[in-house]
């Protein structure tokens, strides 16, 4: 990984500020599925676990309301994604995990931020463009239909995100990078015009990060309606665990019999197992497709081997669900943590932009 951002933080910084410190944000859209796992919860928590960097981690729900406009399902999803993460071992000690709205010197930065944004940059926002485009498919619709100021503004709001903590490395899908590179430019305009506050963020992709294929073999996600449950849906009929087993036997297949020899590279199971096996545990299920095991004893195995892994998290995160009182705590004990840095770096920039008091008062 290369930080090939100056650091600009100012001359107040503590002198413990680490050369390193991690940042990302979870949209409140949505309950994790087994795609989110592989591809996003499983590596962070991994990545932060032997490393000396300073990790902060939170739930954007102020993004989440951008997309979705329903109050049941951001309350649930804040509840399931704290709850997920908890389960798969985030330590909330080492980590600062808190919720972008219980620090409300982020909304007051992306104000501030806005002020020198030009809007030209955000005209150029790949999500803004694309809704603009389906828009202008269609006859008589004004290309900003349905379009919000949240919608354009939002790479402003991920800017202050990431500019309020100065973090330095940013782990983030492909889609996002755009965000990064406009994080860079808005701190890039305010540190020539004010003062030299902000640090200038750096994307981290991981490239070899396999996107997990669904069940009718599309990529996984929950626009397609094709995912397999991480912990099993809310206020559930079933046990998760066998919601679980549910949907893994719900993976498409072709008509191959049993014993007839099978091309694993051509099977979501296969894929997926990939995903959790050891290489010894993936040579010996790619032998057993070409011995022809059938599919209902694939499937088996494979809901084995992702149970095992995910049972033990399980538990925690069915206590925490029902327990909303120990998230909160931990979500207000983050906050506390991140405010210590938010309350600082918002004094710094207002002060850079005029505002401050007139006066010392007793
Ligand atoms: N926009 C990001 C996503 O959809 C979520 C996000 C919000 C984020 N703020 C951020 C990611 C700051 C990294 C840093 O995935």
């Amino acid at each position: 990984m290369n930080n090939n951002s100056p650091n600009t933080s100012s001359q107040n910084s503590t002198a413990s500020t680490p050369t390193k410190r991690i940042l990302t944000g979870i949209t409140t859209t949505g309950i994790p599925h087994l795609g989110n796992y592989v591809g996003a919860i499983r590596p962070a928590i991994a990545s932060i676990q032997n490393s000396d960097s300073e990790a902060f981690f939170f739930l954007a729900d102020y993004h989440g309301i951008i997309k979705c406009h329903d109050p049941a399902a951001i309350h649930e999803s804040t509840k399931a994604i704290a709850a997920t993460w908890l389960a798969c071992g985030l330590d909330p000690e080492r980590v600062t995990f808190y919720r972008q709205s219980d620090v409300p010197e982020i909304p007051e930065l992306a104000w501030i931020l806005n002020c020198s944004c030009a809007k030209g940059l955000m005209n150029r926002a790949h999500a803004y463009k694309a809704s603009v485009d389906i828009n202008n498919e269609k006859t008589d619709v004004d290309p900003d239909q349905g379009i919000t100021m949240g919608l354009f503004g939002y790479p402003v709001l991920m800017a202050a995100d990431i500019l309020m903590f100065n973090a330095t490395h940013v782990p983030v899908g492909r889609d996002q990078i755009q965000h990064i590179e406009m994080a860079r430019d808005i701190a890039g305009t305010f540190n020539h015009k004010y003062k030299p506050l902000f640090t200038l963020p750096s994307a981290v992709v991981d490239d070899e990060m396999p996107l997990l294929t669904g069940l009718d073999g599309r990529k996984m996600s929950k626009s397609y309606s094709n995912t397999i449950p991480l912990f099993g849906e809310l206020n559930p009929q079933v046990s998760a665990e066998k919601q679980m087993h549910k949907a893994i036997m719900k993976i498409v297949t072709n008509s191959q019999l049993p014993e007839e020899p099978k091309d694993p590279d051509d099977s979501a199971i296969f894929e997926i197992y990939k995903a959790f096996a050891t290489p010894t545990e993936i040579a010996d299920m790619r032998a057993q497709f070409a011995a022809g095991i059938g599919w209902g004893d694939a499937k088996q195995a494979l809901f084995d081997k992702i149970n095992a892994e995910v049972a033990p998290f399980r538990a925690r995160y069915e206590e925490l669900m029902a327990n909303p009182k120990e998230l909160e705590e931990i979500l207000q004990m983050g906050a506390e943590k991140a405010r210590r840095h938010s309350r600082k770096q918002l004094d710094k920039t207002r002060r850079a932009i005029g505002i401050r008091p007139l006066a010392k008062l007793k």
